[in-house]
């Protein structure tokens, strides 16, 4: 089963996937965690190229080339011979990050972002948990990392609200793959919500 979180930055993604991936490796599963745009060595490079620099490094349609790039590394190397060994795969964004950073935020570039993803990527998550809360608490959350790779929030908050409407959006559009969680609210709640989603999808 291949579950990807999505939402904006600073939501809580990937303290809920270690959270989740915690409670399924209790359960006894078998449970690989990751991330993008990373994953692999040669998209953990590629990455390196996409979250730090200047806002205006790379225009949406190069950053498009590189995160499909990124994804193709990941899923060759990681995410389909993960699956194929019948493990539980927990991603921190997948492909739904570029048709909402790339094809709905910045621009009428969603059409690229699908037939891009229809040739070289294909694959769909079985399940995408979309952490919904309101960008400014995630906002200040997320600068308060002080991560350096924070280049994306530097597109700022009026970026952040586009984002939010965007999965709002996908969550209506795929009800049925696209799960949204209440990110608002103290961790171990989400997390229980999240958990029981996942109970509710697993085989
Ligand atoms: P993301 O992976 O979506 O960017 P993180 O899990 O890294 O988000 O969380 C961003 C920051 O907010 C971290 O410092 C984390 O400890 C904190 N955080 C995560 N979830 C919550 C929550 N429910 N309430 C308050 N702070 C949180
Ligand atoms: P991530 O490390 O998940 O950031 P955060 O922890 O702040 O949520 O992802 C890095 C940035 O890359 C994030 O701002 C979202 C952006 N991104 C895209 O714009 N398109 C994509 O396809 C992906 C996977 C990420």
């Amino acid at each position: 089963m291949f579950i990807t979180f999505e939402g904006i930055d600073g939501s809580g993604k990937s303290t809920q996937i270690k959270l989740l991936a915690d409670a399924l490796e209790v359960d006894g599963r078998d449970v690989v965690r990751t991330r993008e745009p990373g994953g692999s060595d040669g998209a953990e490079a590629i990455r390196r190229l996409l979250v730090e620099g200047d806002p205006g490094r790379w225009s949406a349609e190069t950053e498009i080339l590189l995160f499909t790039a990124a994804r193709r590394d990941h899923l060759e190397r990681l995410i389909e011979p993960s699956l194929a060994d019948g493990k539980i795969v927990l991603s921190d964004r997948f492909a739904d990050s570029t048709r909402i950073y790339q094809g709905a935020a910045r621009g009428e570039l969603r059409d690229i972002v699908d037939r891009l993803h229809a040739l070289m990527i294909k694959r769909e998550p079985d399940l995408t948990i979309v952490i919904d809360m309101d960008p400014d608490a995630a906002l200040a959350r997320g600068l308060a990392r002080g991560s350096g790779e924070d280049r994306f929030e530097e597109f700022g908050a009026a970026f952040q609200h586009k984002l939010r409407a965007g999965f709002q959006a996908l969550a209506k559009a795929e009800p049925d793959r696209v799960k949204l969680v209440d990110g608002d609210r103290d961790v171990e709640a989400v997390a229980a919500d999240i958990l029981a989603i996942v109970k509710a999808h697993l085989p």
